[in-house]
Parts: C-alpha cells; structure tokens; sequence
C-alpha cells in the first residue's frame, strides 16, 4: 500500500512498508526522526508533544491507533473516540506523517507475541488494569520498531507508562531517545484527555478537582505531613466533590512507582491519582 497523499495535507501510511519507505527517504536525506506515538482524538496535549518532536528532530510521525490490547473487555475501546480526519486537520503544518495502520496490520492471524514487564508496571494502574501495560508496551515496542526514530516522546500525563516504555527500551537495549513531554492542562486545572469528552457539564465542573486535591495533598506532605494522613484527607474531599471512587491516590518514588515504608518521601516523590466519575476514568499526577 502506497503513502496515501490524497485523503488530507498531512500524508498517511497505513502499512508497515509505506511507514518505512517514508522514513527510509528522510534517512537518505540526512534527516532525524521523532515519533509521537497517540490514539488518535488529538487535543493540544498531543500537539505539545508533536512541537517538542519538531524541536528535536527534522520529520515528526504522528502515529494514530485505538490499541485494542491495551483495553480490557470490559473498558471502553468500542466508545473511544476516533476523529481520523479532524486529527489530520489539526496536524497540519506540525506533523510531517501520520501512521495510521488498522488493526489486521499491527496485529495479523497468527500474532503471538507480548511484552510484559514486572516492577513498575504492577502498582497503581497495574493493580486496577492488570494486563493494560502489557498491550501498552508491545504496541509501542512494534510502533518503534516500525519507525526506528531517533527519539519517541510520550506526556507525562501517563506517568506510569512513560517509566514503563523507559524501562522497557533499557532492558530491551532498543536504539530510541525517550522524551517526556508536560502535562497541558484546561483553565481549571483538568488535564487534558480524549477522554474528558465523556463527561457531562456537571461531571466535567467536578473533575477540576482531581487537579485542586492534587496540589493541596502534594503541599501538604512537602510541609511535613505524613503520607497517609495527606492522601487520606485529600481522597475524602475528592469524593465529596463529585467523585464516585478513588482507585488510588499515593505519593510514591517517581522513578520505581515503589511506597515508602517511612510514611514520608525521602527521594524524587510523585503523587499520582486515577478516579472515576460515573463511567469516566480519570488519571493525573504532580510532583511532590
Ligand atoms: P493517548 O492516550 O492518545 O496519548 C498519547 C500520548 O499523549 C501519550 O504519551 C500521553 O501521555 C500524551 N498525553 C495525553 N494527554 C496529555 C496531556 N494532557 N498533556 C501532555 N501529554 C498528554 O497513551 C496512549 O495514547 C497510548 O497508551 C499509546 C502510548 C499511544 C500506546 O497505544
């Protein structure tokens, strides 16, 4: 399958060979590449990551995929939204390719491989989606290994996920830079997410605290507070601002996602959040 130049400005590959004849010809030319890996439904969230990749490399890829194996059954893959030609749009003059290959491609009769990590990967996100990173890093490791970028950039949104694809490039020895991008947040506070599109008015007013308790609990423990006592009164009043559960919300160190055993941060600290309102589930996190 050729480069598709016709559907919008930005060109599209939906093959692995297309992907690889592009890049193949910004390598005869000298360029560097950056991938900024997305499930499409573009906010400014991936666009600030898309303007960091154009900062560091000459071609910036796009690449748009709902990963149907890092959704459990029972999650929203079939929901989540896809907005192919309004992401093209809003690539435009950014993004110098998009790959946007379907899912008989990524994943052809026969596919049998995963990549699983432990560690980091079992906390937090790990203990309520327990075979989410699994599909995260197999789908990244293929989208890396299709592109062979110089640098791949990830927000640090999911913060959890960006120390697994870390820990999965070292242990896997694979030739790619990781770039962590800031977290693009809303007036409010609300970080940005394809998800937020599910929230109704009155949810959407409430989810602006997840970012207020945040704060709160993150300068409470930097004041001296002990851990348990800061999250436990922070969760309190995240529910009863219109939350319906918190999955979690802990202080943690930033690199292994690991407790402390102390009750008080005594290295890089991060506080991290996943809460739900009505269906929707929200992720956040600060440093401490
Ligand atoms: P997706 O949720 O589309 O996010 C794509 C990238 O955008 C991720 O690296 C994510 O951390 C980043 N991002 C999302 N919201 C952001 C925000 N408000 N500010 C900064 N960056 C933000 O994460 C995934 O897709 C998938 O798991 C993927 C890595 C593509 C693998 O399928």
């Amino acid at each position: 399958m050729p480069l598709d130049t016709k559907s919008y400005a930005v060109p599209v590959a939906r093959s692995a060979a297309a992907l690889r004849d592009a890049v193949a010809e910004w390598r005869r030319e000298g360029r560097t590449v950056a991938l900024v890996p997305t499930m499409g439904a573009l906010h400014d969230g991936h666009l600030s990551l898309v303007d960091l990749g154009r900062e560091k490399a000459d071609r910036v890829i796009v690449s748009i995929f709902v990963n149907p194996t890092q959704f459990a059954p029972h999650e929203d893959f079939s929901a989540y939204p896809r907005t192919e030609a309004a992401d093209a749009a809003r690539l435009e003059g950014k993004a110098h390719l998009i790959f946007a290959p379907d899912a008989a491609d990524m994943y052809p009769q026969g596919f049998s491989t995963t990549i699983s990590l432990t560690g980091v990967t079992e906390p937090l996100e790990g203990t309520f989606r327990p075979t989410h990173f699994a599909g995260v890093a197999t789908v990244v490791a293929k989208l890396i290994l299709r592109a062979m970028p110089d640098v791949a950039i990830f927000g640090e949104k999911d913060w959890q996920q960006l120390m697994v694809i870390r820990r999965m490039v070292a242990d896997l020895d694979i030739p790619v830079e990781i770039l962590g991008g800031a977290i693009m947040r809303e007036a409010d506070g609300l970080a940005m997410s394809s998800r937020n599109v599910y929230l109704s008015p009155d949810e959407r007013k409430a989810a602006g605290q997840l970012n207020v308790i945040l704060r709160e609990t993150a300068a409470h423990v930097a004041k001296g507070a002990r851990i348990s006592d800061a999250t436990a009164e922070g969760a309190r009043r995240v529910l009863a601002l219109g939350f319906d559960k918190i999955d979690y919300l802990e202080i943690r160190d930033s690199g292994s996602l690991v407790a402390y055993p102390d009750d008080r941060p005594t290295s890089s600290a991060r506080i991290l959040v996943a809460a739900k309102i009505g269906k929707t589930r929200l992720i956040d996190n600060m440093p401490v």
